[in-house]
């Protein structure tokens, strides 16, 4: 593959504002219609809008004969109208007839069923028929608006793997043997690797190996692995293709494809280090008070695909999505907490899915920035209200967010950890356990980067590892560089366990981290469900609702918490390995989020950095900071108002109103204080007394 990498310069977005606006589908509206958009665009301070993401078939109606009249005219009334583009290669879905004289070309289910035509991604991330039909029209979408002026930038395909992350077909179990004999060169090392020997399954022959369909019993764990893997790289491939045809013809304009948050099934890892800008879709779910946390693990990840550069917020929904079996409403005033934590966050761009709500197909009732009752709806209103006040946030434009805790984002221990069938328990899940840690973290008041298993760690002072399943001797390597630079490291449970074919480490776990650690796990020992047991922790009693660990520690390690209750009671639970003036902790057991607290806060601390004693998770606070300036952004996620201790004055960006030492937050009610850069990060206490709302 060539195209770009992450040593290149990056290109840069045109646009010389924070991004407001939505996907925009004119396609399902009539030319009166679009008049009306643009003036209500305009008069909702819309700078962008993303396009035409669906539209292959009206684009192309027939194989070779394009139709651009309609797009053409859309993009010049907009750009007349100072409107860019995100404009989409318009390779989200295929035509009909391209499936209809390419059946080959439909993806598969693990149960070997082809999928039919009427919804979207009906593709084969593998498909050659695909994968060049992709490339031509990317190219002809790059030769036709590519000195276009209102071209902002690329967006390729969308949200790849939303429907199609894995395909069983004939054509991906080619390309999945074209990618085993590169991993492993030839049978003898794939079967070496996948440990053949258990089950009998060994191969004689490449043809031999399929894609791991549904079979009698558990799959082998590491084909299961592989297939994770591979099919991540098969669609970063299919999104290399469209780089590289984007690059050659349009050098200077920035690529992006949008991601999905967190999501399980790609390594985003990868896929930014290919592009120029992370861009990022986000739907907290309305019906969960607590969606925000998850939001602000999400946005963390974010801005640390492109190394702590912004990203951009680029579809959100204004008020209830359609594809939830209940779709909650979001309250007046909660799109602008939540846009607004997304730029806290370090996101450039407040973008919504989408402008006008559609009136007919799967989504005509999700919520759109301009409502079914057009200007009149209440989404239109607050939206509008939104677009104008991002105006005042323009010196935020750029700047990064300040945070010195890291969080171990690792693909590999997600994907093995979850996929396979044979585990001491399935109740320890590595999404669920780095989602714990965060939020605990969060409650304490700090803001969370992630990080990659193998660092850099260099810029902060807490790492933690909610699970590394699969480690190597590279990630134990830089974790015990940053432990020995003075660093506090936490690693979680069922950490070091494999290698990267998933075999046993030798000894057991934690394997490469057992040095560094000073413990040995002796044996796994899951909960029962419904069980729960305790540890005694510094004169509290910590709750293990589903995982523990029989552990051994070496004579030079603190052991801070030990098991209270069940079979191993008195056994060390909660190690501190001090190292120079670092440590490194281990966390046996699965702790509930209470338990968290006290264990966070005493690292935080020994750390040197503050932690809350009073939990509100309702209150955040996040600085975004330039050379000079720090802006602090004030957020109140709850139906009742707040009022928050502020460490110094500032000035709010949004209404002008100078700060001092108490900040008075209404329901959802958000501040952006303006203030000369801190040498620390800017925390704020909330005071323990809501008022009623
Ligand atoms: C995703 C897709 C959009 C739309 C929204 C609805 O983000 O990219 O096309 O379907 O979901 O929430």
């Amino acid at each position: 593959m060539s195209g770009p990498r992450a040593d290149q310069p990056l290109r840069r977005v045109r646009l010389d504002a924070l991004a407001f606006g939505g996907d925009y589908n004119p396609d399902q509206w009539s030319e009166e219609t679009w008049h009306e958009d643009i003036r209500l665009m305009r008069e909702a301070g819309v700078n962008m809008v993303s396009l035409p993401i669906f539209s292959w078939p009206q684009l192309e109606p027939e194989p070779g004969v394009y139709d651009w009249a309609w797009l053409d005219r859309i993009i010049d009334l907009l750009w007349d109208a100072g409107i860019a583009i995100d404009l989409a290669t318009a390779t989200a879905t295929p035509p009909s007839w391209l499936l209809r004289a390419h059946p080959e070309m439909a993806p598969w289910d693990a149960d070997g069923h082809r999928l039919e035509f009427g919804s979207r991604q009906t593709y084969c991330p593998s498909s050659p028929i695909w994968r060049e039909n992709v490339a031509r029209m990317a190219r002809a979408m790059a030769e036709r608006y590519g000195e276009h002026p209102g071209l902002a930038m690329w967006h390729i395909s969308n949200e790849y793997g939303d429907h199609t992350s894995r395909c069983w077909c004939p054509e991906s179990a080619r390309h999945f043997r074209r990618w085993l004999q590169e991993r492993y060169g030839d049978l003898d090392g794939l079967n070496e690797a996948w440990g053949v020997n258990v089950w009998g399954q060994r191969y004689t022959s490449w043809e031999h190996i399929e894609t791991p369909k549904r079979a009698p019993g558990p799959v082998n764990p590491t084909k299961l692995l592989d297939f994770e893997r591979f099919s991540s790289d098969a669609l970063l491939e299919l999104f290399q293709i469209e780089i590289d045809v984007l690059r050659e013809v349009t050098p200077d304009i920035a690529v992006t494809t949008n991601f999905m948050s967190m999501f399980r099934d790609l390594d985003y890892w990868d896929f930014a280090a290919v592009e120029d800008v992370v861009t990022d879709d986000a739907y907290p779910d309305p019906a969960d008070p607590t969606s925000h946390v998850g939001a602000a693990l999400n946005y963390g990840l974010m801005r640390a695909l492109k190394d702590g550069q912004p990203w951009l917020l680029l579809e959100s929904s204004a008020s209830a999505t359609s594809w939830r079996d209940v779709n909650v409403p979001k309250a007046p005033g909660k799109i602008r907490v939540e846009s607004l934590q997304a730029v806290a966050h370090g996101s450039d761009a407040v973008m919504f899915f989408q402008w006008r709500q559609a009136k007919y197909g799967q989504e005509k009732f999700h919520s759109s920035m301009l409502g079914h009752r057009g200007e009149r709806s209440r989404s239109f209103r607050e939206t509008k209200a939104l677009g104008l006040e991002l105006q005042k946030l323009e010196a935020v434009r750029g700047t990064r967010v300040r945070s010195r805790v890291g969080l171990v984002v690792d693909w590999d221990s997600w994907w093995g950890s979850s996929a396979a069938e044979s585990l001491p328990s399935q109740r320890l899940q590595w999404a669920q356990q780095a989602r714990a840690w965060h939020r605990a973290l969060y409650a304490l008041g700090q803001p969370v980067d992630a990080v990659r298993a193998a660092g850099p760690f260099d810029r902060y002072d807490v790492v933690v590892v909610p699970n590394l399943y699969i480690a190597e001797q590279e990630h134990a390597d830089a974790l015990a560089a940053f432990v020995e630079r003075g660093g506090h490291l936490v690693v979680g449970p069922f950490s070091g366990v494999v290698d990267a074919t998933e075999k046993v480490h030798d000894g057991g776990a934690p394997g490469p981290l057992r040095t560094l650690l000073g413990i040995e796990v002796d044996e796994q020992w899951p909960l029962a469900d419904g069980e729960t047991e305790q540890i005694a922790y510094a004169g509290e009693t910590l709750t293990v609702p589903s995982w523990s660990e029989w552990i051994e520690a070496d004579d030079d390690v603190q052991v801070r918490g030990t098991y209270a209750s069940g079979e191993l009671a008195g056994l060390p639970a909660v190690t501190c390995r001090p190292v120079g003036r670092g440590s490194a902790w281990y966390v046996s057991a699965m702790i509930d989020h209470d338990g968290m607290l006290p264990l966070f806060r005493d690292v935080l601390r020994t750390a040197g950095l503050p932690a809350r004693d009073h939990v509100d998770l309702d209150v955040e606070v996040v600085t975004r900071a330039d050379d000079t300036t720090d802006y602090t952004f004030y957020l109140n996620h709850g139906r009742a108002p707040v009022a928050v201790e502020l460490p110094g004055p500032g000035f709010d960006l949004l209404t002008g109103a100078r700060h001092s030492d108490r900040l008075d937050l209404d329901r959802y009610g958000v501040a952006v204080l303006a203030s000369p850069r801190a040498d620390t990060i800017p925390t704020a206490t909330p005071i323990p007394v809501k008022e009623d709302a």
